[in-house]
């Protein structure tokens, strides 16, 4: 069934009330960006789902492959959001989109206005047929639709005031940097790690420096920058270890580890029940090379088998024949968790000690708020011109996550 054509005034009312509640959980902030969500009808880049699912705070499904994973989606509102509060855009801004669907490309046509430019592009034909024939019914023609792979940008148009990805990147391909104005910003979301952290960056000479980061979750990207994730499964597909491409983690020695003898080692540091660990799990990514996501079924925490932080997983460290992970337990009220360390092999007591320093050391001096900051390099830079911080060498550059 086709809802496009939804009743204007019901949708409309619709509409403000996603937005106000957008306000409410603090994801739109801006007056020109609450404008630009109150008038762009997202109902009509969405006809495949109802008006009222189409102005719910959800992602929008809009193609999986053939094993049923997402490949092409209408991002859910409040991400949108928090780009966009995070892209700054002018009036007059030339943007470039990458990854459409339509209804970003129209809020970013509101806000770049009729001096501005948009140029959405994506590498699938069916999408950027949908994105034109949306866009114009939605009284956005003069938004250029293009169909190619996003890892080689756009030239025709350039440079642009900012760029903008609404795909998960393992790098920064080099055509952004270049396609970029020497004042111009990257909002891109950057996949470090087994996290996923839309980053706004600024062009600064010859780098990229970081200005602001969230957590997101967007579809993988295809085409010549793809970058697949590495599974390495411990015990059937009950417990698997997450790795990046670049990390040369070898899991043959870890068979059976889970059934070798525990140790647990308790840190006395609290947390909120409800808190995130995101950057405690990136501190422990920048002090751990062999660093990996654990991600369990819930029937192995249930057995025994493993008890993570989180009860699907979390920060995970190997070491030779050695597998650490971060834990938690109730802690004395019923909001509070204590964090640990569990670690199984031959050096198990010392990977749990190590493990729970560290907790530590991030509680003492990063707990409470600061984050690291970024900044991407070519990878030809030189190592001493880089800043202080740990170094991640992707395909095409030098990211560094310095902690204040
Ligand atoms: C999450 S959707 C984009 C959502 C969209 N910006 C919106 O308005 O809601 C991601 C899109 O990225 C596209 N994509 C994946 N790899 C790409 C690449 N290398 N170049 C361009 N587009 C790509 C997919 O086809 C998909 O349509």
């Amino acid at each position: 069934m086709d809802w496009s054509g939804s009743d204007p005034r019901y949708a409309g009312s619709l509409r403000s009330a996603l937005t106000a509640r957008l306000i409410d959980q603090g994801a739109l902030r801006s007056g020109p960006i609450v404008a630009a969500f109150r008038t762009v009808p997202r109902h009509v880049f969405v006809p495949n789902v109802p008006p009222e699912v189409a102005y719910t705070d959800d992602v929008v499904l809009m193609k999986s492959d053939p094993t049923g994973a997402a490949i092409s989606t209408v991002s859910q509102p409040a991400v949108v959001a928090m780009m966009l509060e995070q892209a700054a855009i002018e009036p007059g801004d030339r943007v470039l989109e990458i990854g459409s669907g339509g209804y970003n490309a129209a809020l970013m046509s509101e806000l770049a206005g009729l001096d501005g430019s948009v140029t959405t592009l994506d590498i699938d034909p069916e999408v950027t047929e949908r994105a034109r024939r949306t866009l114009t019914e939605a009284g956005y023609s003069r938004v250029r639709v293009v169909r190619a792979d996003g890892e080689f940008g756009c030239p025709e148009s350039a440079p642009y005031d900012l760029i903008l990805i609404t795909v998960t990147a393992g790098d920064i391909a080099p055509a952004w940097f270049d396609q970029l104005s020497a004042a111009g910003r990257l909002v891109v979301p950057l996949r470090l790690r087994g996290q996923t952290r839309s980053i706004a960056f600024d062009k600064n000479g010859d780098h990229l420096t970081g200005r602001s980061d969230v957590l997101c979750g967007f579809v993988s990207m295809q085409g010549a920058g793809a970058n697949y994730e590495r599974v390495l499964r411990l015990y059937e597909d009950k417990v698997v270890l997450r790795a990046d491409e670049d990390q040369p983690i070898d899991i043959e020695p870890l068979e059976g580890v889970l059934l070798k003898p525990q140790t647990v080692e308790w840190s006395g540091i609290l947390l909120d029940r409800n808190e995130t660990f995101s950057n405690l799990d990136l501190w422990l990514a920048c002090n751990f090379p062999e660093y990996c996501v654990l991600s369990v079924k819930r029937s192995a925490v249930k057995s025994g088998l493993v008890g993570p932080a989180l009860r699907w997983g979390g920060s995970a460290v190997v070491e030779d024949e050695t597998l650490g992970y971060l834990s938690s337990r109730p802690g004395p009220a019923k909001h509070l968790v204590e964090l640990g360390a569990r670690a199984h092999g031959p050096t198990a007591p010392a990977l749990a000690a190590n493990l729970v320093a560290q907790v530590r050391a991030w509680d003492k001096d990063y707990g409470h708020g600061r984050g690291p900051t970024f900044t991407a390099h070519p990878r030809s830079t030189p190592a001493d011109e880089l800043p202080i911080g740990t170094h991640i060498t992707t395909r095409h550059t030098q990211l560094t996550i310095s902690w204040p």
